[in-house]
């Protein structure tokens, strides 16, 4: 079994992107800026939002934090994001979901301007991602992608089980594993909560991607022998270990499951460091304009 270290496949990452920064600034160019949006007080966006703008630190980017309480209105945030869209000097942003239920996600997502969008999330750029044209892709898939490729993976011809269908994970990790790519060629099968015999499906997973953002929920005996296994989850669980009163926990067990893999990435340490420096070459991309 052989561990997917994440967090040190991200660190590299992030010194490449400082590099790159380092070699623009010198062109007397400016530094990427990435703005961040985030809407009231929940525990794991505050998190989130800011590990994204300590990355931006650390790789030279300018960030803007925009907060706003809860009891924000659709069209005042409405409002600052066409301000955004219209802001020179940022390059991308974004903003961080979920929102307050009063406000349609869709709604805000739409009125990103598809260059500034450098989550992903516009339609128009999943649907650019879909056919294979320039695009800004989802920063987790993204990120499972460069994983696949700096380990070496093997993708071509494989049974890949992506569970879970979220606009931001599984339904873009579906359409990617299938796509005419390296990494990619993978006949792909999406599974979610009205999958029936859910187990029968992931056992043929040469390639497992769990999704679904339920603790714990992939166990041993829903696990090929050799898989490789994803693990996307980061579900808080309340902890008297830790600090915080909580702790990080996967979608896969991992003490009964990683024995049986190839390779298999761990929580946390495994694709949350990479969903974080995707964003950040999405931000680059941006600054350069090299997907618009
Ligand atoms: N909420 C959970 N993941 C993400 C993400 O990648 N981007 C944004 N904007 N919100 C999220």
């Amino acid at each position: 079994m052989q561990l997917i270290q994440g967090k040190l496949i991200a660190d590299q990452i992030k010194e490449e992107i400082a590099d790159e920064v380092k070699k623009l600034t010198e062109q007397g160019k400016k530094r990427p800026h990435l703005a961040a949006i985030l809407v009231g007080h929940d525990g794991g966006s505050e998190t989130y939002v800011a590990h994204k703008v300590k990355a931006c630190e650390q790789v030279g980017f300018e960030s803007t934090l925009i907060r706003f309480e809860e009891n924000i209105s659709e069209n005042e945030l409405l409002e600052k994001v066409r301000e955004l869209n219209a802001d020179k000097d940022v390059d991308g942003f974004i903003v961080q979901l979920p929102l307050p239920s009063h406000i349609s996600e869709n709604k805000v997502i739409e009125t990103i301007d598809p260059s500034k969008d450098v989550d992903g999330f516009h339609p128009i750029n999943l649907g650019r991602m879909v056919i294979g044209l320039p695009s800004y892709v989802s920063a987790t898939p993204a990120g499972i992608l460069e994983l696949i490729r700096r380990y070496n993976i093997e993708t071509a011809g494989k049974h890949c089980v992506v569970v879970g269908r979220s606009n931001i994970v599984g339904k873009p990790m579906s359409i990617l594993l299938g796509q005419k790519t390296n990494p990619g060629n993978c006949t792909v099968t999406m599974c979610h909560s009205r999958t029936k015999d859910l187990a029968s499906i992931t056992l043929q997973a040469d390639i497992l991607i769990a999704a679904l953002g339920s603790p714990e929920f992939v166990t041993q005996n829903m696990v090929k022998e050799g898989a490789v296994v994803i693990d996307v989850g980061t579900s808080r669980v309340a902890s008297t270990e830790t600090k915080s009163g909580f702790r990080l926990k996967g979608d896969v067990k991992f003490d009964e499951v990683s024995p049986k893999c190839s390779y298999i990435t761990p929580v946390p340490g495994g694709v949350g460091p990479m969903t974080i420096v995707s964003l950040l070459k999405n931000t680059l991309l941006a600054a350069k304009g090299e997907v618009y």
